[in-house]
C-alpha cells in the first residue's frame, strides 16, 4: 500500500488530536481536522478543517474525500464527563466510532485508526498486561464505551473490509493537556503555591506516556504492516502517584504533599507492555517521565491552562428577523409569508410559466440554476447505484434474484404497495424507491403530495429521494418535490436488452426497466458484467446517503 497522504484527524483540536496533526504535517502527510470546534492550538487558516459532529455520517464522507486514512480520536475522554453524561458518552465514544466506520466503508478510506485506551484492561485478572490479555466486561462506563468503539471496528473489517488500527493509549501527559488530569492538577495547584493532593496512599502506578511519543506512535500506526492489529501505546516506566507529586515539586518548589481518598473507579493500574508496538512498528515511548514534566510546565508557563475541551454542540446560526415583522406577524399571520418562504414561491411562480409548458425546459434550467437529478455519485469505493423499475408484482423476486448475485438495487414503485412486500424488498437488502408520474401542463400541481404521499406508502422514512420520470418531467415538478424534502435520482446509464454495457465509472447510477419475461437473463447478464469490472450493486439511494 503507497503512503497515505491526506488524513483525516477526528478530534484533531483535542489534546492528543493536535499533537497528532503537528507529527503528520511534520512527516509530510496533509492533516484534515475534523472536530466541532477549531484548533486552539494552530494558527487560524493553518490547518485543513471541516467542522462537523463526528456522530454524523454524511458529514464524515465529505470529510473523508481524498483521504487515505483517518485517525479517530474524537471522544468524551474525560472521565468526569463521563460518569456525569453516560448518554452523552455512549454517544459520543460508541456511535461516533460506527459512524466512523460506516463512513470509512462509504468513502473506502484506506484505514481507520482508533485511539482506543488502556482503560480496557481495568477489569483483567492479571497485572502484567499485552494486547493479546483476554478483557474482561469493563465496569467503567468509559471503558465499555471505548471498548464499544474496538468491536466495531473489528466487525467492520469482518464484514465489510474496512481495515483498522486499535491503539490503547497509556495515560497522556504534556502540553496542551487538561488541567483536569493529574499531572497538570498538581502543577496548578504547585503554581499557585498550594499543597499537592495524592489520592490513597500514593503508590498506585500509572502508565504515562509523554504526548509527542504518543502521537509518534499514532502516525507509525499507519503503516501498512498495523493493518487489523492492536497496539498497546504507553510509557515504558511505572510512575507512581507519590512520583509525580515528588517531581513537580522538584521542579516547582517546596510545595506540601498531602494524601486524600481514592477516586472511584479509578483505573487501578496495570503493568502494560507495549512490546508489540516496539517489535512490529519500532516505536517505544523515549521521553523520560521527568522530561516531559519540564516541557509540560516551560509550556504552561507560556500559556494559558487548557480548562478542558467541554463537548461543544455544533454552532447555530441565529437568524435576526426584521423587528416589523415580529410586530406585525403575530396579528396576521395567515397573510404575510416568511421572506425565504415568499422568495421560494416567487421563484416557483417564476419558473411556472415556461417549467410547465415542456419537459424540454427541464436540461437549460437544470444547467442555469443546477439542480437536476443526480446520476452519479463520487465514491472511491466498488460500487454502482443501481436503479429498478419493476411491477410490485415482480419487484420481491427481482430483489431477491439480485441477492443472490450478490446485489441489491432501489427498485422503483409508484404507488401503494402491501407492507409484506416493502417487508420482502427490504429483506433482501434492496429498498423501495418512490417513483415520480411524469409532470406536465397539469400533473406538476400535486407534485409536493405526489412525492410525500409515495414516501409514505413506501415506508421512506428520513430525506426522501425519489425516481425522476424518464420523459415529461418539468423543472417545476423538481423544483415543488424539492420544497417538500425531497431529490430527484436516475439513471447515468439506462440498460436496455443484453447487450454489453459500455463505460460505467464507480458512482454512477444505472438504471434498467424489467416487465418483460426476460428479465432474470437481463439481471444476470447485469451481475456478470458488473463482477467482470469488480463493481458492486448497492441501491441508488442508498448510494447517495453514503450508506454503501
Ligand atoms: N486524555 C487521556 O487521558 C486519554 C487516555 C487514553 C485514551 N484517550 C483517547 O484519546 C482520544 C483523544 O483524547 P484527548 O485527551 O485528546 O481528548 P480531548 O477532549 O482533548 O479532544 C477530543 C476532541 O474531540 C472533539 N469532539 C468532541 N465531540 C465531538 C464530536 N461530536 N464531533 C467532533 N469532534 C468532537 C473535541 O472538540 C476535542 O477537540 C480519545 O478517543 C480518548 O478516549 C485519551
Amino acid at each position: 500500500m503507497p503512503q497515505p497522504r491526506r488524513v483525516l484527524v477526528t478530534g484533531g483540536s483535542g489534546f492528543i488530536g493536535s499533537h497528532v496533526v503537528d507529527t503528520l504535517a511534520r512527516r509530510g502527510y496533509e492533516p484534515r481536522i475534523f472536530d466541532l470546534r477549531e484548533s486552539p492550538h494552530h494558527e487560524p487558516g493553518s490547518v485543513d478543517t471541516v467542522l462537523g459532529d463526528a456522530t454524523d455520517t454524511a458529514s464524515l464522507v465529505r470529510a473523508m474525500d481524498g483521504c487515505a486514512a483517518v485517525i479517530h480520536l474524537a471522544a468524551m475522554a474525560d472521565v468526569g464527563h463521563v460518569q456525569a453524561d453516560p448518554a452523552g458518552a455512549e454517544r459520543l465514544n460508541a456511535r461516533a466510532t460506527a459512524a466512523v466506520l460506516e463512513a470509512a466503508r462509504a468513502t473506502g478510506v484506506g484505514r481507520v485508526v482508533y485511539g482506543s485506551t488502556i482503560w480496557v484492561y481495568s477489569d483483567c485478572e492479571p497485572t502484567a498486561v499485552e494486547e493479546a490479555t483476554p478483557l474482561a466486561h469493563p465496569a467503567h462506563l468509559y471503558s465499555a464505551t471505548k471498548l464499544a468503539g474496538e468491536l466495531y471496528c473489528r466487525s467492520y473489517a469482518e464484514l465489510y473490509g474496512v481495515d483498522y488500527t486499535i491503539l490503547r493509549f497509556g495515560i497522556p501527559y504534556g502540553p496542551r493537556a487538561r488541567v483536569a488530569a493529574v499531572v497538570p492538577a498538581m502543577v496548578e495547584r504547585a503554581l499557585k503555591g498550594e499543597p499537592l493532593t495524592v489520592a490513597g496512599d500514593g503508590s498506585q502506578g500509572r502508565r504515562f506516556v509523554y504526548v509527542e511519543d504518543l502521537a509518534a506512535g499514532v502516525v507509525e500506526a499507519l503503516k501498512p504492516e498495523a493493518a487489523n492489529r492492536v497496539y498497546n501505546l504507553a510509557g515504558t516506566e511505572t510512575t507512581t502517584i507519590l512520583e509525580i507529586a515528588q517531581t513537580v515539586r522538584e521542579l516547582l518548589g517546596n510545595v506540601e504533599i498531602v494524601q486524600t481518598e481514592a477516586r472511584p473507579g479509578d483505573f487501578g493500574g496495570k503493568e502494560v507492555s507495549s512490546e508489540r508496538a516496539l517489535l512490529e512498528l519500532g516505536w517505544r515511548a523515549s521521553t523520560p517521565f521527568r522530561e516531559g514534566v519540564r516541557r509540560y510546565v516551560e509550556w504552561r508557563h507560556a500559556h494559558e491552562p487548557v480548562l478542558g475541551a467541554p463537548v461543544v454542540q455544533p454552532e447555530r446560526v441565529a437568524i435576526r428577523r426584521p423587528v416589523w415583522r415580529d410586530r406585525v406577524l403575530p396579528r396576521v399571520p395567515a397573510l404575510v409569508p416568511s421572506p425565504r418562504r415568499a422568495l421560494s414561491m416567487a421563484a416557483v411562480a417564476a419558473s411556472l410559466g415556461w417549467g410547465v409548458m415542456s419537459d424540454d425546459s427541464f436540461s437549460t434550467l437544470a444547467k442555469i440554476f443546477g439542480g437536476g437529478p443526480t446520476t452519479s455519485v463520487h465514491t472511491t469505493r466498488p460500487v454502482v447505484g443501481v436503479v429498478i423499475d419493476a411491477p410490485p408484482s415482480m419487484a420481491v423476486e427481482v430483489a431477491r434474484t439480485l441477492r443472490r448475485d450478490g446485489g441489491a438495487a432501489s427498485i422503483g414503485l409508484t404507488g401503494k404497495v402491501d407492507t409484506t412486500t416493502l417487508a420482502a424488498i427490504r429483506a433482501s437488502g434492496s429498498d423501495p424507491l418512490p417513483r415520480l408520474k411524469p409532470g406536465g401542463p397539469v400533473r406538476w400541481m400535486g407534485t409536493r403530495s405526489q412525492v410525500k404521499h409515495l414516501a409514505r406508502d413506501l415506508g421512506v422514512t428520513g430525506h426522501i429521494y425519489y425516481e425522476a420520470p424518464a420523459k415529461g418531467f418539468t423543472y417545476t415538478q423538481n423544483l415543488l418535490a424539492h420544497t417538500a424534502g425531497a431529490s430527484a435520482l436516475r439513471g447515468q446509464v439506462r440498460i436496455a436488452g443484453t447487450g454489453p454495457l459500455g463505460h460505467v465509472d464507480r458512482g454512477d447510477i444505472l438504471q434498467l426497466t424489467l416487465t418483460d419475461s426476460n428479465w432474470r437473463a437481463r439481471l444476470a447478464v447485469l451481475c456478470r458484467q458488473l463482477r467482470a469490472r469488480h463493481l458492486h450493486a448497492v441501491p441508488a439511494d442508498e448510494l447517495i446517503r453514503g450508506r454503501s
